[in-house]
Order: C-alpha cells, then sequence, then structure tokens
C-alpha cells in the first residue's frame, strides 16, 4: 500500500484534506509509475480544495497535485523508460502521493544537474509564463509591466522577457523589489498609488504589452490605462475577458501549442541556471493543511513543495 493526499470535501485544507492508503499502481503498456520524490503545489489546487472551481459532489473525493519529480518504479513494455530513470511528470495526475502512475506522454527526463524539489515545481508555472510571452508575442523592444513579478509565473516572466531584451516593470511587495532588481526588472508596489508609482518607472516611455498574474481589478484597470485590450494577456483575470483582454489557460490549440513546446527548454534552462526556481517551504503528509493554507495568502517568495517522507 502507498499514502496518497485527497479532500473528502471542499472547503477549509484544515477540515478536508485526508491522507489515505491505496494500492501502488500497476503500469500498462505505455505507462510509468513513479516513486515521487517532490511534487509541486500550486494555487490551482488550493482553489480546488476551496471549492474555486466548482463544488460538484461527483468529483469528490479530489486528487491533488499537477507536477511531480521522482525516479521510475515501473515502467510498461512500450512506455521508452526504465525502472531507476530519474523523471519529471507533467501534466500529472494525483501526484500528492508516495506514487503516481503516467502516460510516457506526460513524462520528461529531468536533468541530472536539477534537484527533484526544482524539478517538480518548474513546469507548470514555466510553461504558463512562456504561453504568456508567446501570446503577447515580447521582443526586446518592448516595454513590458508584469503584474505580480515575484510570484512563481511571474518571475519566469520577468526573467525571460529580460533575457529578450525587453523593459520589464513588474510590481510586488516591497519585501520583493531586490529580487526583482536583481533579475532585472524596474519594482514597483501594487495598491494605492500603483499608476503613479508605473508612470515614475516607466521614465517616459509607453508600454507596450502587460502580463498579468494576479487578476485584481487593480491590476486590470491600470493596465487599460496604459495599452489596448488585446495587449494585456492575463492568466487570472477571467471576470474582465469582457473588456477585451486575453485570457490564457492551455484550453486553445495555440496556447496548447506554447506549453508543449516550453517543456524541454524550461529543463534545459533550469538545469543550466539560466532559469532559478526558488523554494520557499517543503512540506509532508502531516503538515499538508497548513502549506495549502499559505499558499493562497501572502506567502514568502518560491515555490511550495510535497515531499512524502
Ligand atoms: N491560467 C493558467 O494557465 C494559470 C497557470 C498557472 C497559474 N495560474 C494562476 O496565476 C496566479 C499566480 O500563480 P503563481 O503560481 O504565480 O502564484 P504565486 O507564486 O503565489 O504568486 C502570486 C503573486 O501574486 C502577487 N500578489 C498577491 N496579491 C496581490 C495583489 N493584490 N496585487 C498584486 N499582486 C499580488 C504576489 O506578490 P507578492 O508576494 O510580491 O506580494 C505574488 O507574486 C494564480 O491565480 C494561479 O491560479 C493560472
Amino acid at each position: 500500500m502507498a499514502k496518497k493526499i485527497i479532500a473528502t470535501g471542499y472547503g477549509d485544507p484544515a477540515d478536508v484534506l485526508a491522507v489515505t492508503d491505496v494500492d501502488v499502481p500497476s503500469p500498462g503498456p505505455t505507462d510509468v509509475v513513479v516513486a515521487v520524490r517532490a511534487a509541486g503545489l500550486n494555487p490551482y489546487d488550493v482553489k480546488l480544495v476551496r471549492g474555486v472551481m466548482g463544488t460538484k459532489p461527483e468529483k469528490l473525493p479530489l486528487s491533488l497535485g499537477a507536477e511531480v519529480a521522482g525516479v521510475v518504479h515501473a515502467a510498461g513494455a512500450e512506455s521508452g523508460y526504465r525502472a531507476g530513470d530519474e523523471v519529471v511528470v507533467y501534466p500529472a495526475a494525483a501526484a500528492l502521493a508516495e506514487y503516481v502512475l503516467a502516460d510516457a506522454d506526460r513524462v520528461h527526463r529531468k536533468p541530472a544537474d536539477l534537484g527533484f524539489a526544482e524539478a517538480s515545481s518548474l513546469l507548470l508555472a514555466g510553461v504558463t509564463a512562456v504561453d504568456t510571452l508567446a501570446t503577447l508575442g515580447v521582443t526586446g523592444d518592448d516595454v513590458l509591466l508584469v503584474h505580480g513579478g515575484a510570484g512563481a509565473v511571474g518571475s519566469i516572466v520577468v526573467s525571460e522577457a529580460v533575457a529578450a531584451g525587453a523593459t520589464v516593470i513588474a510590481t510586488a511587495s516591497d519585501r520583493n523589489h531586490d529580487h526583482l532588481r536583481e533579475s532585472g526588472a524596474v519594482p514597483v508596489a501594487y495598491g494605492e498609488g500603483l499608476a503613479e508609482a508605473i508612470t515614475e518607472a516607466r521614465d517616459g516611455k509607453r508600454v507596450t504589452g502587460v502580463i498579468d498574474t494576479v487578476g485584481t481589478d487593480e491590476a486590470i484597470d491600470v493596465s487599460l490605462d496604459l495599452v489596448a485590450p488585446h495587449r494585456i494577456v492575463s492568466v487570472a483575470a477571467w471576470g474582465r475577458v469582457d473588456d477585451g483582454i486575453v485570457v490564457v489557460d492551455g484550453s486553445s490549440e495555440q496556447s496548447r501549442h506554447h506549453r508543449r513546446a516550453a517543456v524541454e527548454p524550461l529543463l534545459e534552462d533550469a538545469a543550466s541556471g539560466r532559469i532559478t526556481v526558488d523554494i520557499a517551504r517543503t512540506f509532508g503528509f502531516d503538515d499538508a493543511a497548513e502549506a495549502f493554507d499559505e499558499l493562497l495568502g501572502a506567502h514568502p517568495r518560491g515555490k511550495y513543495v510535497f515531499e512524502p517522507k
């Protein structure tokens, strides 16, 4: 038997998260069973548990966790993998567990130079960041405003846009401004005075595009004063689609294409150190509810990583 985290209902993680015993999965011919070393926690997992994405009773109990890194435990004859291979699974299902079953087309070889924790927490945010940049078509000529530039998605947006030569202005809490400066962005504080702070930061230049990873009305309103709606690409402002902004989530063919194409380059860039994945906290079966609780609030910069021991 093996352990797995589930949600038995929708609501406060402390009330609904549970650890259950399940059989270790057996692989079909094209499947791989991975012994989990680390799994990345994402806001999506927390929103799922809290019922933000819907509260259908028939979906209970919920399995959680969409990305994982580990070691192949058993592999189907047609999977192309062997026991002992170090891999990353993305997109994964039910990753907050000791073992994960995945079709081989979702399995990627983990670069030897990339740690398990970092590998487990790179791809969901990374492919999303690359999708926003590709959708907006960011080039070195752009003056880009990034809302949430110190978050998991935002920090990869910032580093890729800076690497492309763009001028980047990014919002974050004061405690993250040094990090943004080190990444090559001009930091601004969100909240009261945001519009004035952006005016000062752009220093007479015209903002040519916006990537929003926050989704607040404040972020969208200030952006609509700077650029045409189609130059605003968001991953979170679902309530503002009627304003003509572009929201991406991997559901369109173009968005899927951007995300698929981003996986291998992201793994290479993280292994070479061109992209860094900072870890804020690791947690296990016993303190999962606490980690879930922290992630949607004001939390330290970096990823929350599940380690099943
Ligand atoms: N559509 C998609 O495909 C997709 C994919 C991945 C994620 N997402 C969504 O994208 C969002 C970000 O995900 P993430 O993994 O990057 O989360 P994260 O690492 O927790 O980052 C959240 C960021 O939001 C900033 N923030 C918090 N409150 C804010 C406010 N009121 N105004 C401005 N910024 C604020 C934080 O800044 P400070 O810490 O500096 O305060 C932090 O940088 C989530 O809503 C997630 O569900 C969507």
